[in-house]
């Protein structure tokens, strides 16, 4: 039977709101999650959620929950049928994950094994993880396709990525019954294009999209290009930037897939295929917004790599879907929200239409 219902965790993040847009239209039933780490909200409910409301028209069931409580878990579990779940919720600062590994390791591989010891307690079989280019290290060869080594990460965030891929690897050879897709996604930038959800921790960021924006809207004096001497065409380095859209539709294809075929587990990349250098990033987004994005040339950063684009060839072939926004496009939508919410989402929640009940 076809699922109807998904549990999203992490889903008043990023690119879960942006994921549970798609999955509306798509549809499917939501029950979102999240404990508000690096989200705006509170027990009455997700501002990011509460606009995908007014985006859809349809409504989104919502938790304040937190993966490492476990009793509060098993409730939204004992409460709805859930037929899949999407995993979105994790920490993903690489600098802060060096200087915190507990923190990561506890937030991100215990709550992926709380969440699989109480999927398995309910017979819930079908997982979306959200994975990331980070787990193939330097790239060997490139554009990378899935066949590429994985493991080799110089930091602790990259490396609960890997743990969990294993982890669920083990996880289906021992039992049958599960049906996992890890995503593994290159770099995404943008937003919905009604300006209405986009990017906005509560942490510090230091994604170059989001720096350059606040750079754009004056709230940061310049942005610092972390080296200008890779073996790249203009010398900085080269990413596989896609649309939070795009990737939120490569989740609706996941479903689609998981719901026609048993696979036990299969890693998808998600990315365009396309390398993109700071440099010219920069440019586009300059064009596009008629912004004034100041430069400043620095040594490179700490663990950066050079180069790293992907063969999207394997999700084109089995999830039948592509990367269809252009880099025009990142930067527009990127704008739209940054423009119509310079200082982000309200922090004062109107009358929740989110109506699940918080934990
Ligand atoms: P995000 O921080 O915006 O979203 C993650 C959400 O999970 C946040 O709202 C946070 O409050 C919540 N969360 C974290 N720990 C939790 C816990 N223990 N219990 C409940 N909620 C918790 O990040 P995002 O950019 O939307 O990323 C979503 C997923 O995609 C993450 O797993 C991330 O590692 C992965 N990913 C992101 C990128 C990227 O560049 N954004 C790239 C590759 C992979
Ligand atoms: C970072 C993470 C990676 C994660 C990915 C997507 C690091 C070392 N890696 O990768 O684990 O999967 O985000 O979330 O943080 N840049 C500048 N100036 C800036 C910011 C960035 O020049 O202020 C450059 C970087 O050197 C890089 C490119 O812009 O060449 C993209 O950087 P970023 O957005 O941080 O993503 P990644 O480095 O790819």
């Amino acid at each position: 039977m076809p699922f109807k219902t998904v549990l999203v965790t992490g889903g008043a993040g990023y690119i879960g709101s942006h994921c549970v847009v798609e999955l509306l239209e798509a549809g499917y039933e939501v029950i979102a999650l999240d404990n508000f780490v690096n989200a705006v909200g509170n027990a009455e409910g997700s501002p990011a959620l509460q606009r995908v409301e007014q985006i859809t028209g349809k409504k989104v069931t919502f938790y304040q929950c937190d993966l490492l409580h476990k009793e509060a878990l098993e409730d939204i579990f004992d409460k709805h049928t859930i037929d899949c779940v999407i995993h979105f919720a994790a920490l993903k600062a690489v600098g802060e994950s060096m200087q915190q590994p507990l923190m990561y390791y506890q937030n991100n591989l215990l709550g992926m094994l709380n969440l699989l010891e109480i999927m398995r307690r309910h017979n819930c079989f079908q997982l979306v993880f959200s994975s990331s280019c980070t787990v193939y290290g330097e790239p060997e060869s490139l554009p990378i396709t899935e066949t590429h080594p994985t493991g080799t990460i110089t930091n602790v965030y990259g490396r609960t990525k890997y743990f969990i891929e294993e982890m669920l690897k083990d996880l289906s050879a021992a039992d049958n019954a599960w049906n996992i897709i890890a995503l593994r996604y290159f770099n995404p930038v943008g937003a919905h294009q009604s300006g209405l959800i986009g990017e906005d921790p509560t942490k510090e960021f230091t994604n170059l999209m989001p720096f350059m924006a606040q750079v754009a809207l004056g709230k940061k004096p310049v942005l610092t290009v972390f080296g200008d001497d890779y073996a790249t065409e203009d010398g900085t380095g080269v990413r596989d930037y896609i649309h939070v859209m795009d990737l939120a539709s490569g989740h609706v294809a996941a479903l689609n897939l998981l719901n026609s075929k048993h696979l036990r587990i299969k890693a998808f990349n998600l990315g365009t295929g396309k390398g993109v250098s700071v440099r010219q990033l920069v440019g586009v987004f300059e064009r596009v917004t008629g912004a004034k994005v100041p430069l400043k040339m620095e040594g490179r950063r700490i663990g950066d790599i050079c180069a790293m684009w992907a063969d999207p060839g394997l999700a084109k072939e089995e999830l039948n879907w592509s990367a269809k926004f252009t880099l025009e496009d990142m930067c527009a939508d990127f704008w739209r929200w940054q423009t119509m919410n310079p200082d982000g989402y309200p922090k004062k929640l109107k009358h929740s239409s989110c109506n699940g009940h918080s934990k």
